[in-house]
């Protein structure tokens, strides 16, 4: 005898087809910004720690960024790799105009002027010590302003290189206001901030700070990043972001920080951006390789759960490859159904 129900929910899950029909999240390649690492030097070198990438040479970058806008990917973001040689306390590489992130920036946008280039807005790739500022004369804490107008300074070279986003990564005190400032002075107010305004001082970043170097001893940047433990202060980074003129709200990690991309979605009037960080791709990758997980859909559940969270804009190491398979599934879609 058949149970006499008017709802069996099973009915909208009985085939693809019609699971696809009722989905309530689905990603696509235009959700997505893909980060990528160059170096100064003749060939591409793989970022031991993060599978599938490397630091690229200026050669390889633009390749990557020729097969990201194939497979319909809008925007990448660029992350210098600098030779230790060229790194100081002051982070003073940062502030000439030939180094190695402006000539970046430049050669995407000659080679796809259509392609946006968002450029981080921090000092760590070219401090010694690899904190985002400038250090307190103790050499225990960043100082706050003398940091805000350093990232003033390179806000305005990143916009001057062909940057069409720059993003404030440091989490100093009032660096939005002081950026959107110094940008409108440079004539630059039609170029929008990305403020990563929730950053947590989080485990998850250590393969990145590999990547650019960043990490020489192990650094704590919790007097500046956000305690993992909360939320409602989140929030209140993020209203001071928007009221200092943030365009795009980030919140950073992703994954682990569901709840805040819930709560900032749910408070902020601007798009909000999350950022699935080097240590979520890594542990995706590990647990893989030791046939723990099943990689491709463990990387697609991670993805759509950012997007069903809250998250306007994704930035992932996966974004490339990701969309190259989309692009290949709606390919064989076309096709009649057999
Ligand atoms: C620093 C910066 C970091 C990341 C992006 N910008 C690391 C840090 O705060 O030390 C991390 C990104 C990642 O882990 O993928 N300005």
């Amino acid at each position: 005898m058949p149970l006499d129900l008017t709802f069996r929910p099973r009915r909208l899950r009985a085939t693809a087809a019609i699971r696809d029909l009722v989905a309530e999240t689905t990603l696509c390649a235009q959700d997505f910004i893909y980060p990528l690492f160059v170096h100064d030097l003749p060939e591409p070198v793989p970022v031991e720690s993060m599978p599938g990438v490397s630091r690229n040479s200026l050669s390889s970058l633009i390749n990557e960024c020729q097969a990201a806008a194939g497979v319909g990917i809008r925007a990448v973001a660029i992350f210098p790799c600098l030779d230790k040689s060229l790194k100081d306390p002051a982070g003073s590489a940062a502030f000439d105009a030939k180094g190695l992130l402006p000539r970046a920036i430049a050669a995407v946008k000659s080679a796809l002027p259509g392609l946006l280039v968002v450029a981080d807005v921090a000092l760590d790739p070219f401090t010694s010590h690899g904190h985002d500022g400038i250090l307190t004369p103790n050499g225990r804490d960043l100082a706050n302003d003398p940091t805000v107008e350093a990232l003033c300074r390179l806000a305005v070279l990143e916009a001057r290189a062909g940057a069409d986003i720059v993003a404030p990564s440091d989490m100093m005190d009032g660096r939005i206001g002081a950026i959107r400032r110094a940008l409108d002075a440079a004539g630059f107010e039609n170029i929008p901030i990305l403020a990563y305004a929730a950053k947590f001082a989080s485990a998850y970043y250590g393969p990145f700070r590999d990547a650019v170097g960043s990490q020489h001893a192990p650094i704590s940047k919790a007097t500046y990043q956000m305690n993992p433990a909360n939320v409602r202060e989140a929030l209140r980074e993020v209203a001071l972001d928007e009221d200092e003129g943030a365009d795009i709200v980030m919140v950073k990690p992703a994954g682990p920080y569901l709840d805040v991309i819930r709560a900032v979605k749910e408070h902020a009037t601007v798009p909000v951006a999350a950022y699935q960080v080097s240590g979520e791709y890594a542990q995706i990758h590990a647990a893989a390789r030791l046939g723990w997980l099943d990689y491709r859909r463990t990387r697609d559940e991670s993805l759509l759960s950012i997007k069903r969270a809250g998250a306007d804009i994704i930035l992932t190491y996966f974004a490339r490859e990701f969309a190259g398979e989309l692009s290949k599934s709606i390919e064989k879609m076309s096709q009649p159904p057999s």
